[in-house]
């Protein structure tokens, strides 16, 4: 017959397909083809980016440093979004820290059993893009607000204490006043998670002594007002009563 392989008449040899055939039929053998050519591509690259990394070494980050109690550790930037998820979901920490990583992770593993259209047009596969361009939208928006919150922790975009409307003087005493007020158990709730349970500061700024500088009647305006966006307008709470029992109990703390 025409074409065929003069090589399966001959004893010991095995039946392969022409090497060149003249039509292809779109597809390669994953086995050495694809692979060969995927591994000089990575070779490639590993031997470029060595090269690259041993002529321009960078610094991991500032030295560690045993004294320095101030230092907070964040993980490197590429696991930045990650942490911030871990943040969102606060106690329920199996969803960000096993679930959604794993059900991503085995999505994409099963990809090829799940899309087995043949189109490869991203705007023929309008779910595979769409949860691909999230998953970056995604990505890139957690690490910015990782990155941004790590800034405001380590102090770098916390405000000048003078733009601030009441200066706080710092005071020695560290005592909580007047506890028994409604307004001290409203303080823990809503307001300590910024400006810290002994209002020691936090992401808000330090409120021991604010009594000293500022009375009942000049905190009610400012905690409503609040600072949007670093402070919700009253602080969060929705109750008129919490508010004004919560400035109240402010207006106590005066501190040595
Ligand atoms: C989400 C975080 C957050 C919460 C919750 C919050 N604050 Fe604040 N607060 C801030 C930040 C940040 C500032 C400083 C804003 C600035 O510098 O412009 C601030 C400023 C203040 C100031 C002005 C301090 C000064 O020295 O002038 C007062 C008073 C205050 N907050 C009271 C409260 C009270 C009362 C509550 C609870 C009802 C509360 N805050 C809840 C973040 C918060």
């Amino acid at each position: 017959m025409a074409g065929e392989d003069p090589r399966e008449k001959i004893p010991g040899v095995p039946r392969r397909r022409p090497v060149h055939k003249e039509i292809s039929d779109g597809r390669e053998p994953f086995f050495p083809n694809f692979l060969l050519k995927e591994w000089i591509v990575g070779s490639i690259f590993l031997v470029g980016f060595m090269l690259w990394i041993i002529f321009n070494p960078v610094e991991l980050g500032p030295k560690a440093d045993p004294m320095d109690s101030s230092f907070i550790p964040v993980p490197d930037w590429y696991f930045l979004f990650l942490y911030q998820l871990l943040k969102y979901f606060g106690p329920y920490l199996l969803f960000p820290a096993v679930l959604i990583p794993m059900v991503a992770t085995l999505l994409l593993m099963f990809v090829p059993w799940l899309d087995t259209r043949r189109s490869r047009r991203p705007f023929r596969r309008p779910f595979a893009t769409g949860a691909m361009v999230l998953s970056v939208f995604m990505m890139i928006w957690l690490t910015s607000e990782a990155w941004n919150q790590h800034l405001y922790e380590i102090g770098a975009l916390q405000p000048a204490a003078s733009s601030l409307p009441f200066a706080t003087q710092h005071p020695a005493s560290t005592t909580l006043m007047a506890t028994n007020l409604p307004g001290y158990a409203i303080f823990k709730t809503t307001c300590a998670v910024c400006h810290g349970a002994d209002l020691q500061g936090q992401i808000g700024p330090e409120l021991r002594g604010i009594g000293n500088v500022a009375t009942e009647a000049e905190l009610l305006p400012v905690v409503t007002k609040g600072f949007p966006p670093m402070m919700p307008p009253a602080g969060g709470l929705t109750s008129k009563t919490e508010l004004q029992e919560v400035v109240a109990w402010l207006a106590q703390q005066k501190q040595k």
